[in-house]
C-alpha cells in the first residue's frame, strides 16, 4: 500500500501567480492494484507524481509505503511502535528509487540512449546499488536479461548490442517499462507514458504494459488523458480538478462514455467561471 496523508503543495508563494495545489491532499493505493487519474491539464496530476517519485518536495504530510517486514520506532519519549510504513517524505529521489518505479511520457527519459540494451538492462539490474561502469555488466545476469526482453515480444534479446537510440519510440517505451519494473518496485509510476506513441503503437505498449503488471503483481499509478485506457487497463479511476479528487470509482462501475461526459462538464465549470 502507498499512502499519502494530508498533503500540502504550493507553488510561487507570495507572488501573483500563488498556487495553493494540495491542500491537505489524501489518497491510498492498495497493492496488487492498477488506478489511473484523469483530469484536466494543469490539474496536479504530474505534480502529485513528483510528489511521490520526490522529484518535487511537498511543503508537508506524509507518504508512507508499506514494507513487507515490520520496522521498530523508538519514539522521543522512549516508547516504541511497531509497523509496516515507512514515511519516504523526507527521502531524495534518489533513496524513494528503491521503491519506486517510474515510466515517463517521454520515451528518452527511462533509458540512457548513448548506451546499449545490454547496458541498460546492467544498469536497471544495479538500481540502489554503487558501482563503477567499467563492472557494470555481470555476465552471469546476461541470460535473465534475455530472459526478461524476450517478455516483450519485440526481438531486443537478439540487439543487446544495439545503442538505444537506435530503438523506435516505442521498443524505447517498452524497454523503459521493462527496466522500471526489474527491481520489484513497490509502486510503478506511469505518466502519460504511450502519449508520446503513434495510436497502434500506444496500444502495443499499454498491453504490454498490462502484462508486466499481471505478471509481476505491480501496484500501479498511471495517468493517462484516454478515458477509454483508463477504464480498460485499471481497476480503479480518480479524476482531479485542481488538486482535488472529484471522482473516485471502481473501474467496472463506470464506461468510459460517462467518464467522458463528466471530464467535458468539469472542462464546461471551469470555462464558465473563467468568464
Ligand atoms: N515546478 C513548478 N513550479 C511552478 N508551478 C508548477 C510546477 N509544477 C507544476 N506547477 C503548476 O501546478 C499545476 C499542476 O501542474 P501539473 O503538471 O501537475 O498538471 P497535470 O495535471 O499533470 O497537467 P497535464 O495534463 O497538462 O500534464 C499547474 O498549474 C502548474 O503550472
Ligand atoms: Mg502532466
Amino acid at each position: 500500500m502507498l499512502r499519502v496523508k494530508n498533503l500540502y503543495k504550493s507553488f510561487n508563494i507570495g507572488t501573483d501567480f500563488e498556487n495553493n495545489l494540495f491542500k491537505g491532499f489524501n489518497i491510498e493505493f492498495e497493492n496488487n492494484t492498477s488506478t489511473a487519474i484523469i483530469g484536466s491539464n494543469g490539474c496536479g496530476k504530474s505534480t502529485l507524481m513528483n510528489l511521490i517519485a520526490g522529484s518535487l518536495r511537498a511543503d508537508s504530510g506524509s507518504i508512507a509505503i508499506e514494507l513487507d517486514e515490520d520496522i521498530t520506532f523508538v519514539k522521543p519519549d522512549g516508547t516504541k511502535e511497531i509497523t509496516k510504513y515507512r514515511d519516504i517524505s523526507k527521502f531524495r529521489e534518489e533513496q524513494r528509487a528503491r521503491f519506486i518505479g517510474r515510466v515517463h511520457q517521454n520515451p528518452s527519459m527511462g533509458v540512457s540512449p548513448s548506451l546499449t540494451i545490454l547496458e541498460n538492462m546492467a544498469l536497471a539490474d544495479k538500481k540502489n546499488e554503487s558501482f563503477s561502469l567499467r563492472k557494470l555488466i555481470r555476465k552471469n545476469r546476461i541470460d535473465y536479461y534475455v530472459e526478461q526482453l524476450k517478455t516483450l515480444d519485440l526481438g531486443l534479446e537478439n540487439k543487446l548490442d544495439s545503442r538505444v537510440d537506435l530503438l523506435s519510440g516505442g521498443q524505447r517505451q517498452s524497454l523503459s517499462l521493462l527496466m522500471a519494473s526489474m527491481k520489484h518496485p513497490k509502486v510503478l509510476l506511469l505518466d502519460e507514458h504511450t502519449a508520446a506513441l503513434d495510436p497502434k503503437t500506444s496500444r502495443v505498449v499499454m498491453n504490454k504494459t498490462i502484462d508486466l503488471i499481471k505478471n509481476k503483481e505491480l501496484t500501479t499509478v498511471m495517468i493517462t488523458h484516454d478515458m477509454r485506457d483508463a477504464v480498460e487497463y485499471s481497476d480503479r479511476v480518480i479524476m482531479l480538478d485542481k488538486g482535488k479528487i472529484v471522482l473516485d470509482k471502481n473501474s467496472s462501475e463506470i464506461t468510459a462514455q460517462e467518464l467522458h461526459q463528466i471530464y467535458q462538464d468539469k472542462i464546461t465549470e471551469m470555462e464558465l467561471k473563467e468568464d
